[in-house]
């Protein structure tokens, strides 16, 4: 992809963001097909967070959740530890997080839109979060030291990626060895090419989504093991074309220690 392809498609991505929670739009009424079409359930429960989880963070976090999943269903996150959310938008990973790090740990945001640190803040001062850091920056870069972080998760963004081999990379860079990479993202198969080409469901999560076995190979190719599809489950299939939202998990080895004989 050429260098202005990559920037056209991430200043869409961020005025796209920038512009649903500034208009105070949820998920479902923007992007294609983003949540499951059971239309009476907020978007926070649509995302599979169970009525415990949303009542903990507050209603605006629960209610801007862009997401297509709930990665830390999947995770076993212990106090103390330090979790990183690439593409964190209002909050609601990191809040959630938060609660099961304690005082000891830290939850840690990263975003590239303003408006959406601007949002997750304030959300994380409504409920008194002092253990949660919202950084401004690209999750292909991140602002995160190395081998600091115990979880990496992701809710529906790598796919927003033009890089999502940088993204893994810097996943492993940042994460300490055994740590873990937990992440819900859409995955497509049989896309067009002029569906990849096209801006306007790049930013809704549609052509960005590689297929499956790609996704799976570029989290291997930074290095991780152990990388499992834990569950996956139709979005939307129009003809040949299938969305599909997937959770992995990988880790990052323990280094080989070799004695000298
Ligand atoms: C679909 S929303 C998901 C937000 C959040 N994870 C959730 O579940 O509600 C995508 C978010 O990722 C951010 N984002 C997209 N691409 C990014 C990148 N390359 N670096 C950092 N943030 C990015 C956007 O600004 C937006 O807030």
């Amino acid at each position: 992809m050429k260098p202005q392809d990559v920037n056209q498609i991430k200043e869409s991505v961020r005025k796209h963001y920038a512009g649903l929670i500034k208009t105070d739009e949820s998920c479902c009424s923007s992007l294609t097909d983003c949540c499951p079409d059971t239309n009476t359930d907020s978007p926070a429960e649509k995302n599979g967070y169970t009525e415990a989880q949303i009542s903990s963070i507050p209603t605006d976090a629960a209610e801007h959740s862009f997401g297509c999943g709930n990665p830390l269903e999947y995770t076993d996150v212990q106090e103390g530890d330090v979790v990183v959310d690439l593409g964190s938008g209002a909050g609601i990973d990191v809040l959630l997080a938060s609660r099961l790090v304690g005082e000891g740990g830290r939850a840690i945001g990263i975003d590239m839109t303003p408006e959406m640190i601007e949002k997750a803040q304030r959300n994380a001062e409504e409920v008194g979060a002092k253990n949660v850091d919202f950084r401004l920056g690209e999750i292909e870069s991140m602002p995160v030291e190395g081998e600091s972080v115990d979880w990496i998760i992701s809710n529906c963004v790598i796919c927003l990626s033009p890089d999502k081999n940088k993204v893994f990379e810097e996943a492993y860079r940042v994460l300490k060895p055994g740590g873990k990479l937990v992440v819900s993202d859409m995955v497509t198969n049989n896309l067009p090419d002029w569906v990849r080409a096209t801006v306007s469901t790049w930013v809704s999560c549609i052509s960005g989504a590689l297929p499956e076995d790609q996704y799976l190979d570029s989290i291997r190719h930074a290095g991780f093991e152990d990388v499992k599809v834990l569950s996956k489950s139709a979005y939307a299939k129009m003809g040949q074309v299938e969305v599909a939202s997937i959770k992995v998990e990988a880790v990052k080895p323990h280094e080989m220690t070799v004695e000298s004989c």
